[in-house]
């Protein structure tokens, strides 16, 4: 099977970070330097304030926008969430699920992740499923258990089409904002555990089909050798995304 049927996605994360100033600012930067790259899919996922700036700004361009979050509830007594329905109708094509610093610090499980997921699929809004194992997890060996389970459980009662809209992300916990990247051996070898999950629900062909990026400290340097790599199908970027010139040198990089 040839990896040029599935289409690299850049995506960034910006984070908790860019005011819709500041945001508007980067975007109006990024755009003209990323101009008819079309190589790969190329998204920026902004805090929900900034999102009618962003989408607004991108018009007519190759910019995607993606959300960091949805709620799972179509709608009702939630203060302070936001809903799919929300997002589609501001603009919002894709969406990250399951981020490791919102499993970490705001008690996401596996099994929010999986309704937020279906959520997304359900507005039409491209999920960003993000698995990976923490540092402790990966020197006991447990890695493949572990990002198995988490895929596993986020697809519960998600069906061979559907998946195909689902992108994963492979985030080791500890390359996450440490500046220590997976080696692109590792990168792979997980990615392909991830697609071998999903051959042994979906069967192969859906398997090869969906998107699997890496995410933990990819930058200009490494991006290229780690989208070089087989299972490896794009990237989910937090920190050098904040930089126009760091992410295109990163799409660049997925040309
Ligand atoms: P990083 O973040 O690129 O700053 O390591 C990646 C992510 O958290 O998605």
């Amino acid at each position: 099977m040839n990896k040029s049927v599935r289409k690299a996605v850049i995506a960034g994360n910006w984070k908790m970070n860019m005011t819709p100033s500041e945001a508007e600012k980067l975007v109006n930067e990024l755009k003209p330097m990323v101009e008819g790259k079309n190589g790969c899919d190329i998204v920026v996922c902004v805090p929900f304030v900034d999102i009618a700036t962003v989408v607004n700004a991108v018009k007519g361009t190759n910019v995607k926008v993606g959300a960091q979050n949805v709620h799972f509830k179509k709608n009702g007594a939630y203060t302070g969430e936001i809903s799919a329905d929300m997002l589609k109708e501001c603009g919002v094509e894709y969406v990250v699920i399951g981020h490791s610093e919102r499993r970490q610090y705001f008690g996401e499980t596996d099994e929010t992740v999986n309704l937020r997921l279906k959520a997304a699929l359900d507005a039409g809004i491209t999920p960003i499923l993000c698995v990976g194992e923490v540092l402790t997890e990966r020197e006991q060996d447990v890695t493949a258990e572990v990002v198995a389970r988490q895929t596993k459980i986020a697809l519960l009662d998600v069906d061979a089409d559907a998946v195909k809209n689902v992108i994963i992300a492979y985030e080791p916990v500890w390359a996450i904002g440490t500046g220590k990247t997976a080696t692109s051996d590792q990168a792979d070898e997980v990615c392909g555990i991830i697609r071998d999950v999903l051959a042994a629900k979906y069967g192969k062909d859906v398997a090869e089909a969906v998107t699997i990026q890496y995410g933990g400290s990819m930058k200009p340097d490494n991006a290229a050798e780690l989208l070089s790599k087989y299972h490896v199908d794009g990237g989910l970027i937090g920190g050098a995304s904040l930089k126009a010139a760091d992410f295109t040198a990163i799409v660049d990089a997925a040309q």
